[in-house]
């Protein structure tokens, strides 16, 4: 096998190149080839220094993560002996960054004696998201090299810093803004004579100012790095250890953390999690030579909240979006909502004034339907209603341009039923954005019974574009992601009346690090979403709460009471009600376990996502996992619900629903996939 690292001279300067796409990740190949290559260098007379540089997109994006497990991560020679062999090179080393220098790939150009960079380079150390902490010695480099409240904030966010950003701290030498090997070469000439080398790990100035309390400090003032994860206090201490001690014991210590944290669960979530992220965008039985549709123009019906955040992407992506409304007053307030966001990021300083011009100029702002005729995709997001949808769509199938796609951005209804409104079901897909759509990022795209393949092919692509996960689903009610909140939804209720509080419950999810529980989402969202506006007719606890204007935040008052800064505390009055309904129901209260909660609310969720899989809903276990991540706040260091139930095993969640099954009565049936996991041992994910 040709070896990816090439090597050429130039004058007396050895060129090491990798060439290894997509991202350059060091593999076993690519650390052996570097190895000889600096080999190379010592053992040539006429070689006075050296330059490592990426072919194609981007210098090393870090260690290859798909060797991460197998005996290869182990071969010989592995990251930290790689890069202590670049810096122990007698003749200087030059690393000449274009694209990414991420993880061993920052590392590796830590152990250069020079790093130069293009000024769209990007440099970062985002081990944390993997679950790890640099291993190659970046820990104890990165410090000596930016600083210790660099590296800290670098280390624990994963983060990567731009090149400009990377040369005023000093850990860029040189920017060019073209023709970086020709540069690199003549800078590395321009120090062949440098002695001593610098070397990273040498480096005292920055270390030795380090005032100690830093690190509590940084602690105390960012609270969410910390919470829940494992990673990013390792990171902390791998760093505190490099102000305390030499090089030498540092990196030992750096291994020993590394390894504590590769053998725990969090890694191999967050690893998993990475891969599942990218093949979500694959889509089974499509040609892969299917080419998208142009999309030029979006048009968006209905300018509430949703309509208003789902334009705000394609603006931001430079996509001139027609965006069409009743009547003036509700156009007006729509389009006001989005400038006043724009604003707001502005102010927060993400943009400037000028790309909040350029993005709402590109908006225009219409009552008269017809003009969705020059739009290449039309979403409506209107009152969640089949009729008024069928009506919609009726309407566009006599409006919209021959091949412009049409989407819905329903949560619950049917798109098939939704496109026989049409005479082009072909061309009709559903797009369910999560609110706020202009930040969260998760996008199901719902497949149809006759959604073309070039359709949905082209949905993916432009979600790719305007910076969204997407994930397809089939249909069902609630696609993948709200279709597993409805047993969560009906059990938690059910379990206020048997005796548990929203409090109780909530407080189980929140420990097991979702960001709210089902109460609290409820609260937030609005308990009046789907709510009949009877004030007469009160069948639950929701009913109840609705009728006495308890509809959430939005009101001041719903499962919890809030004071004017929005700060929850448990309400009698919601007591009052929920004491009231077991009365009428005969019901006596007793103890709920949070194990019960655990089961009845958690593992009724796997149970869905388990019929979802096998009624083909979702084409993989981890699609599933990628909507609760991106769409729920679902905690990466669980890897998601399905890969939450492999480390739990289909066994023990199949014994906790055998023992809740009573109780749950006929809300519950089995998933026959989890019965089948549970019997053979086997897993919902696989890497
Ligand atoms: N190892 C293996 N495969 C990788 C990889 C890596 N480090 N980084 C990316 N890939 C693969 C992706 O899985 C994808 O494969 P696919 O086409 O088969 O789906 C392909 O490369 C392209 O990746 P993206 O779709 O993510 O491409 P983008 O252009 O959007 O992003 C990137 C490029 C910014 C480099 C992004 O891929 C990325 O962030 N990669 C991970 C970087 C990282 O985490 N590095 C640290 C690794 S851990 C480490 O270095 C440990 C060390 O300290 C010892």
């Amino acid at each position: 096998m040709t070896s990816p690292i090439s090597t050429e001279k130039h004058g007396h300067v050895l060129i090491i190149s990798s060439n290894n796409p997509p991202v350059n990740s060091l593999g076993h190949a690519v650390r052996e080839g570097l190895v000889k290559g600096i080999e190379e260098a010592e053992a040539d007379e006429g070689v006075a220094a050296v330059v490592i540089i990426g072919e194609g997109q981007t210098f090393f994006a870090g260690a290859d993560i798909s060797e991460f497990g197998t005996p290869k991560a182990f071969a010989p020679p592995m990251l930290p002996q790689v890069v202590d062999i670049i810096e122990n090179c007698s003749k200087p080393v030059v690393a000449a960054i274009h694209g990414t220098a991420l993880g061993g790939g920052l590392e590796v150009a830590l152990a250069c004696h020079y790093r130069v960079a293009v000024p769209s380079a990007k440099l970062g150390v985002p081990e944390v998201k993997l679950g790890l902490l640099p291993g190659a010695g970046g820990t104890q480099r990165l410090p000596r090299v930016a600083g210790v409240q660099k590296a800290l904030e670098m280390t624990t966010s994963g983060t990567p810093i731009g090149a400009k950003e990377a040369c005023d701290i000093g850990l860029v030498d040189r920017l060019y803004p073209e023709h970086l090997l020709q540069h690199a070469v003549a800078y590395a000439t321009e120090v062949a004579e440098v002695r001593p080398l610098p070397r990273s790990s040498e480096r005292q100035d920055k270390i030795a100012e380090a005032d100690p309390a830093v690190f509590d400090e940084f602690i105390k003032s960012n609270p969410r790095t910390f919470k829940g994860f494992e990673a990013p206090m390792k990171n902390l201490e791998a760093v505190r250890v490099a102000t305390q001690k030499p090089y030498a014991e540092g990196v030992l210590e750096e291994r020993k953390l590394f390894m504590e944290l590769m053998s725990g669960t969090q890694a191999k979530a967050q690893q998993y999690f990475f891969f599942a992220e990218r093949k979500a965008s694959k889509i089974d039985g499509i040609p892969e030579d299917t080419k998208p549709r142009e999309i030029k123009r979006v048009g968006v019906i209905g300018a509430g909240t949703m309509g208003g955040g789902i334009s705000m992407n394609f603006l931001s992506a430079g996509i001139p979006v027609t965006i069409v409304e009743m009547n003036q007053d509700a156009l007006d307030r729509g389009t006001g909502v989005m400038l006043k966001n724009y604003q707001a990021s502005a102010a927060k300083g993400k943009l400037t004034a000028e790309q909040v011009g350029q993005a709402m100029g590109l908006l225009k702002p219409t009552l008269n339907f017809d003009d969705l005729a020059e739009c290449d995709l039309i979403i409506e997001a209107v009152f969640e209603q089949m009729d008024i949808k069928k009506d919609i769509f009726g309407r566009l199938d006599k409006v919209a341009k021959p091949g412009a796609i049409l989407a819905s951005n329903t949560s619950y209804l049917n798109i098939d039923e939704i496109a026989s409104a049409t005479s082009r079901p072909q061309d009709v897909l559903g797009l369910h954005f999560f609110s706020p759509a202009n930040i969260m990022k998760l996008l199901e795209v719902v497949r149809g019974a006759k959604t073309a393949p070039d359709v949905l092919v082209t949905a993916m692509a432009l979600a790719k574009k305007i910076r969204k996960v997407a994930v397809v689903a089939g249909v069902c009610y609630g696609f993948i992601g709200n279709r597993m909140l409805i047993p969560r939804q009906t059990e938690a209720t059910k379990l206020l009346l048997e005796g548990a509080t929203p409090a109780q419950i909530d407080k189980v999810h929140v420990d097991f690090g979702m960001p709210m529980g089902p109460f609290q989402m409820a609260d937030l969202a609005g308990v009046d979403i789907g709510w009949h506006r009877d004030p007469t007719r009160i069948e639950n606890i929701r009913d109840a709460l609705c009728a006495v204007d308890r509809w959430g935040q939005k009101k001041g008052a719903g499962f919890y009471d809030y004071d004017e800064k929005r700060r929850p505390s448990p309400s009698p009055k919601v007591q009052e009600i929920i004491d009231d309904f077991r009365a009428k129901a005969g019901v006596t209260p007793r103890e709920i376990t949070d194990q019960e909660i655990m089961e009845r609310t958690l593992y009724t969720m796997v149970n869905e996502g388990a019929k979802i899989l096998e009624e083909g809903m979702a084409q993989r276990a981890s699609d599933i996992d990628v909507v609760w991540v991106y769409g729920y706040g679902w905690p990466v260091y669980r890897g998601g619900p399905m890969f939450w139930a492999d480390t739990e095993g289909a066994a023990k969640i199949v014994e906790g629903l055998r023992r809740q099954e009573e109780r749950m009565g006929s809300d519950f049936s089995f998933s026959k996939l989890l019965l089948d996991k549970a019997e053979k041992a086997e897993k919902f994910t696989a890497r």
